[in-house]
């Protein structure tokens, strides 16, 4: 049992990962921007502070005491990269040296989570963690987000060098699951076909991703704040089975009995050189099974029906509205 945080608690993964710890008897603090939606409670047993990762006095306060720091918060999401460059620059960087420089204080250990897109576009997939950063022009929004998780991850290990910071980094890969904003391939895809509407397919589908579970992606994280070996250590946390995502899309809509037929969008039009989608996203997962015992076990088939049969009867989020980027 530890004393856990975390931060972006009230988010998609943050939710499942503070469920985790509960069960697993931990004792533990949210800290997020925002109070649960759709009128949900906060779950019993957490201690909720709402507030600003920037603010680090208000952070400080939710920090005091933590054995451990999960920090989730973060501005994620395409729509977000395009309609607020600045805030996921801001929040992601300040924020996170916040977090850093407090648990550094507190001598709390750290999992900051980061994700695929800090390796950008380079092609040559499965990337190790060490793989090469690829990434396009700083006229393209989309690297913000990347550039943005990079330098935290930098960070990270900087604190670790500089003043001695025990810390890992977790890189997520399209996770997906019960929860989840409608603003990704699987959520908005599953949303629009519960509400009698068609899926958006961009540039015909035919790029690849490894979509993970989210039960998944949260064994890995709490993992990498317990085992001793995860300290100073960077994980992918990803299925290594790659999909194409018109197939997600086409499953989604079996799985839902959806009879419409998806809208194709084409992004260049669409959005202009501002947006620039990848080809295929695929991690190598043998530091992580190797070092954490990790393995991403849950069948892209499964986790798509679990996702569906908890929407089916979550109509608070069939009732949010779809935030996908087109
Ligand atoms: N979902 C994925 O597939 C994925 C992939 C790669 C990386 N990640 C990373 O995992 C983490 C969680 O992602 P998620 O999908 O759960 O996102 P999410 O948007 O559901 O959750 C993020 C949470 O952070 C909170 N937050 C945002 N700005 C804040 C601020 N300034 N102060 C306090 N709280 C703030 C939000 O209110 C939200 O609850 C993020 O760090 C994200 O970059 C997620």
């Amino acid at each position: 049992m530890a004393r856990a945080l975390v931060t972006g608690g009230n988010g998609f993964l943050g939710g499942h990962l503070v469920a985790r710890l509960l069960a697993r008897g931990d004792e533990v603090t949210v800290f997020d921007g925002a109070p649960p939606a759709g009128g949900r409670g906060v779950p019993d047993g957490v201690r909720f502070v709402t507030g600003d990762i920037r603010d680090p006095e208000r952070l400080g306060a939710a920090v005091a005491g933590a054995e451990v720091v999960y920090h989730l918060a973060a501005v994620v999401g395409v729509d977000q990269y395009l309609s607020r460059p600045l805030d996921v620059i801001d929040i992601n960087f300040s924020g996170t040296r916040n977090v850093l420089d407090l648990a550094c204080r507190a001598d709390a250990r750290v999992v900051v989570a980061s994700t695929s897109e800090v390796f950008g576009k380079n092609p040559a997939v499965p990337w190790a963690e060490d793989g090469d950063r690829v990434l396009g022009s700083t006229r393209a929004s989309r690297w913000t987000y990347s550039s943005s998780k990079a330098l935290a991850e930098h960070m990270t290990f900087a604190f670790a060098e500089q003043h001695g910071l025990r810390a890992s980094v977790v890189r997520y890969f399209n996770a997906y699951g019960p929860g989840q904003r409608p603003a990704y391939i699987v959520s908005r895809s599953v949303h629009r076909a519960l509400n009698g509407r068609p899926a958006v397919v961009y540039d015909r589908g035919a790029q690849t991703r490894c979509f993970t579970y989210v039960d998944d992606a949260v064994s890995g994280t709490v993992l990498a704040g317990t085992a001793p070996a995860a300290v100073g250590e960077v994980f992918n946390l990803g299925s290594e089975v790659e999909s194409a995502v018109g197939e997600v899309v086409e499953l989604v809509g079996e799985l839902t009995g959806s009879a419409e037929v998806p809208s194709g969008v084409d992004t260049r039009t669409a959005y202009g050189p501002a947006y620039e989608d990848l080809a295929r996203r695929v991690p190598a997962t043998a530091k992580a099974q190797r070092v954490l015992g990790w393995k991403c076990e849950t069948p892209l088939r499964e986790g798509l029906a679990r996702t569906v049969s908890w929407a089916r009867s979550a109509q608070w989020w069939l009732d949010l509205p779809d935030s996908g980027a087109g």
